[in-house]
């Protein structure tokens, strides 16, 4: 019997129940949705990373303070991965060729990005190949007809005679766009560009110099984009991956991460100042995630997005506090302040007026008018007493200078009801960090029902179902959807959400279910994209308070009738250990292979083959045993917990 009360409104459901989270994670943005084709086109990507040392031949990052969540002294250190000197080019050449390469830091084009890379073509082959590759992100997405804008600086010494070709060709050499320069020539640097349509389409197709003389040749800042980008914007995004996120009409979109935003260490971790002006003077991040971020989609390109597609930004920045895989290493206090500083010029950027400090370089960038941030994280994932206090700090701070700024706390994975906030005073939201295996929701469906009010709203900054459900099905979508309606049910509380990791290159995946998959020429989106989409679109404006009554069929209690057993509960329950005996005989024992000794959660009536027993290798032989003996009389024995009203 299911009761609607009409005309009483339960609570409404906030329009910023659903927003995004894009983090560079799996080539999310290097090789995803920022539309550069050429990975590693500084030559910075070899660079030991800023603040590390060498000791002993060992790369270590340089010995920052360490301090765990509680404020104790740590003593962790990471190694680096070491890569290549040339990661993503490679010399191609015939076996008479002599041409070698070198990177250099003798004349750089700008301090920030100080490498370039030296070409000597000592000897050229006459009838084979004098090359140098990239290799793109897996292949380069060049397609028939399309146009592309090429850019590269470059300076020659006086041997250098030239020509110098420029190519797109597929994996085996054939030319499927080309242009020759005859002026690359001079002591100086010079930029150089040109565009190249291609006469076919090849979606793994690679870039390439060719040389037409010996001498030696720097190349610096080799950069590949399509014409056509999202809103034909300039050093912009990849339109169809754009395009997805658009459609989906966020209410905000987060960004930079995640563990991203944590950096390896304090010295490494994104910094926004470095990620805004030229692209060629950005020196990129190295992450958590073990690959370079050139940081061409850096703050201003994001802030531009948020506006471009009508959401809210939402900054969520570094609170001094790194990853350090997850032990947290933490600046001391007294050396906070430099970081607030740091966050109120981020904002002061994004929103400060056009003469403000900030706010003058954001109009020099090209945006005179503020951009439309509304909220601000305090780091990732940090909780407990010692991040508390700092989150006071930067609390105050933002809001005295910017009282119209929403801050959240960032409150780590799990469920926040059962963390305190510990000594944090006051925050406008609390950020819960949400990943689930397959039928968690739907037996938890009154998570928030649970939660208490009045303290801060909640925003699930990152929700997935990616346990049990390979890469991502329709269980997933299911688990999620269910997920979002108790969100929804409880609107007065939870007013934002969003799903992550939001974007797989599917060459590099880092976590095991991602919202939208590409490479360089396809992408699709999973189910769980398309029912977020739906329940946006169709997102309800209030709740109206629902009873539901449920008359069990004609059955015998606690027995299991033809396999349907139907047990009425009444309130909740948990359950562990069955035992299933017929005339005294054990004909069932559980023994959770799945999860020894865990108390499996049963709400209201619960039936057998929905149950998560049912769904373990047991509970499938167990409904093999029971399933053709219809009228015959079983024992059920188990321990269950929170028993009030057991029938
Ligand atoms: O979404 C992937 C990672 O999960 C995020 O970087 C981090 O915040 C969380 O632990």
């Amino acid at each position: 019997v299911l009761k609607i009360n009409d005309g009483v409104v339960k609570n409404t459901v906030a329009p910023s129940l659903h927003g995004i989270f894009f983090e560079e994670i799996s080539h999310g943005g290097e090789g995803g949705l920022y539309a550069e084709l050429i990975q590693n086109r500084g030559f910075e990507e070899s660079r030991i990373p800023p603040g590390t040392v060498v000791e002993n031949g060992q790369i270590i990052p340089k010995r920052t303070p360490h301090y765990n969540m509680n404020g104790q002294a740590t003593d962790w250190t990471m190694p680096w991965p070491y890569t290549s000197d040339y990661p993503y080019w490679r010399l191609e050449t015939a076996p008479d060729a002599k041409i070698n390469i070198q990177l250099t830091q003798q004349q750089p084009l700008n301090s920030a990005t100080p490498r370039s890379l030296k070409v000597n073509i000592s000897k050229r082959s006459s009838s084979g190949k004098n090359s140098l590759v990239n290799e793109g992100f897996w292949g380069i997405n060049a397609q028939k007809d399309a146009v592309y804008n090429l850019s590269f600086y470059a300076r020659t010494d006086a041997a250098w005679k030239g020509p110098l070709t420029v190519q797109l060709q597929t994996k085996a050499g054939k030319a499927i766009a080309a242009y020759t320069f005859n002026d690359v020539k001079g002591a100086a640097w010079k930029k150089y560009t040109c565009t190249l349509v291609p006469s076919e389409t090849d979606t793994a197709a690679e870039f390439a110099f060719h040389f037409g003389s010996t001498g030696t040749v720097w190349f610096d800042f080799v950069s590949l984009f399509p014409k056509e980008t999202f809103r034909n914007r300039p050093n912009g995004l990849r339109k169809d991956l754009a395009e997805y996120l658009e459609s989906l009409k966020p209410a905000f979109v987060r960004w930079p991460g995640g563990c991203f935003v944590e950096g390896i260490n304090i010295e490494s971790a994104p910094n926004w100042k470095t990620a805004i002006g030229p692209i060629e003077k950005r020196p990129g991040t190295f992450s958590v995630w073990s690959y370079w971020s050139s940081d061409g989609f850096g703050y201003h390109e994001y802030l531009q997005f948020c506006e471009d597609i009508g959401a809210k930004a939402l900054y969520v920045f570094n609170a001094g506090v790194s990853c350090e895989f997850r032990s947290g290493t933490f600046i001391p206090d007294e050396e906070l302040q430099p970081v607030i500083n740091d966050v109120l010029d981020a904002i002061e950027y994004a929103v400060g007026p056009a003469t403000s400090k900030w706010g003058k370089v954001r109009a020099a960038n090209g945006h005179p008018k503020p951009f439309p941030l509304e909220y601000v994280e305090v780091g990732n994932e940090q909780h407990g007493p010692f991040y508390a206090r700092r989150f006071n700090r930067f609390y105050d701070a933002i809001k005295k200078n910017y009282p119209q700024i929403k801050i959240i706390a960032s409150m780590g994975i799990g469920d926040l009801n059962r963390h305190t906030l510990d000594s944090i005073r006051v925050t406008d939201y609390a950020d819960e960090h949400a990943y689930k295996s397959a039928w968690w929701a739907f037996s938890n469906y009154d998570h928030f029902d649970r939660y208490k009010r009045g303290d801060y709203d909640v925003y699930v900054g990152e929700y997935a179902t990616n346990a049990g459900v390979g890469k991502g099905n329709m269980l997933a979508a299911l688990n999620d959807a269910v997920y979002i309606m108790g969100m929804e049910n409880n609107g007065d509380l939870v007013k934002m959400s969003s799903y992550a990791p939001l974007f797989e290159n599917t060459n590099t995946r880092h976590w095991p279910v991602n919202l939208i998959n590409f490479n360089a020429g396809n992408s699709f989106a999973r189910i769980s994209y398309y029912t977020i989409k739906m329940m946006n679109e169709h997102r309800a404006d209030e709740n109206l308070p629902v009873s539901l009554q449920v008359i069990p069929a004609a059955t015998k209690k606690n027995k299991f009738a033809g396999g349907i057993g139907l047990a009425t509960w009444d309130t909740q329950t948990e359950y562990k250990d069955i035992e299933i005996t017929q005339n005294g005989q054990l004909v069932y024992k559980s023994d959770f292979a799945q999860r020894p000794g865990e108390w499996q959660p049963v709400r209201g009536q619960w039936e057998w083959k929905d149950s998560a027993l049912a769904q373990t290798a047991e509970g499938a032989q167990l409904l093999n045993i029971l399933k053709d003996k219809k009228f015959e009389s079983y024992t059920l024995k188990l321990k269950a917990r929170k028993l009030s009203g057991f029938n």
